[in-house]
């Protein structure tokens, strides 16, 4: 009898996981995922009867070790995480304490049990933070200069990834992944905050005006299911202990993405700048260079954006 392989995903109801357990069910693996007792359910209520819901909270290193000796899957994609970079500043400490204490409990559980089991960390652009103009597109030696309480929990996870890996031999391999937007991404990220206004004007729900914080900022957008096919090549053919960039290789400006949208409708709308929605520290670009996750595993985005935007419009269109 062959035995499917089997996959733990952490934070299986958010944006990601839930893309991840598509991905991971159709690849023919055995799907196990954490959530908690708030999880909102409805990104996976249609997959539900076929996936492993686990109810553990990675900040709590016994909910942990239970989780990892019952379970012992080959892979984990750590996905879970409070991936809003605004809500670090307002939750500087819980936003550290939960990135950065939930996974040391997870590599921990790992190396108690003394699990074969590969990592998958979920690290981010955020850490390259103050990009400067020579350095684009970033590659993955680029000096790591965060601006936000989130980037430097992405760059405590990114590096302890690495001391896990060379200090245990934990097979960790931490992808830093770009921006990445796609239908079910959260309502405060900016691509689907346009797009949910956007949808609520066509509806005539709200007056058509827009609110926006800073259109300048210039990101680098791949589309959530080419993400998740990226993660799953990453502990197929990743090499543990490095740290790959994940990323489409072009920028738009928050100002392009939105006119992209609106391009996508009819409404005419005004466009007004909203103090709130400005950072104490934005980072100004994020463009990747992806060539080294591309040469490892042959992976390259195939969703074009302009596809990804009509999904995601149509997607808080049928809300
Ligand atoms: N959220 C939001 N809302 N952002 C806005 C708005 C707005 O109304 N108007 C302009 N922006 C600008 C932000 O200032 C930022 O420059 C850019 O749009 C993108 O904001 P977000 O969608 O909130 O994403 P992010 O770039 O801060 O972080 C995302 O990407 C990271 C990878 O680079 C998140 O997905 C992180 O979790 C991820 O690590």
């Amino acid at each position: 009898m062959i035995f499917a392989l089997k996959a733990l995903i952490t934070g299986i109801s958010g944006f990601v996981g839930s893309h991840m357990a598509e991905y991971l069910l159709a690849e023919g693996v055995d799907v196990v995922g954490t959530i908690r007792q708030r999880s909102r359910m409805d990104h996976i209520a249609h997959i539900q009867k076929d996936i492993h819901l686990v109810e553990c909270e990675l900040r709590d290193p016994l909910s942990v070790e239970q989780l990892m000796e019952k379970e012992r899957p080959d892979y984990v994609f750590h996905l879970a995480a409070q991936s809003f970079v605004p809500t670090s500043w307002n939750s500087p400490i819980d936003t550290i304490h939960n990135n950065v204490v939930g996974q040391i409990h997870l590599f921990e559980a790992i190396r108690r049990f003394n699990l074969p089991t590969k990592v998958q960390i979920a690290c981010s652009s955020e850490e390259y933070g103050e990009v400067h103009p020579h350095e684009v597109p970033i590659r993955e030696e680029n000096p790591i200069r965060p601006l936000s309480p989130y980037a430097v929990s992405k760059v405590a996870q990114d590096y302890l990834g690495y001391q896990y890996y060379r200090s245990y031999g934990i097979p960790v391999v931490r992808t830093r992944t770009f921006n990445h937007t796609g239908p079910r991404r959260g309502e405060n990220f900016v691509t689907s905050n346009f797009a949910k206004q956007i949808a609520e004007i066509e509806k005539g729900l709200r007056p058509p005006v827009i609110h926006v914080g800073n259109l300048e900022a210039k990101r680098d957008f791949t589309d959530v299911r080419d993400v998740v096919r990226a993660y799953w090549l990453a502990l197929e053919k990743g090499t543990p202990g490095e740290c790959y960039n994940i990323a489409s290789g072009s920028c738009v400006t928050i100002d392009e993405m939105l006119q992209l949208l609106l391009s996508l409708s009819s409404v005419n709308v005004t466009v007004e700048q909203d103090p709130a929605r400005m950072r104490p520290s934005d980072v100004e670009i994020l463009l990747g260079d992806a060539s080294k996750f591309m040469a490892h595993t042959g992976w390259k985005p195939e969703v074009p954006f302009e596809q990804t935007m009509q999904d995601l419009l149509d997607y808080w269109r049928a809300k």
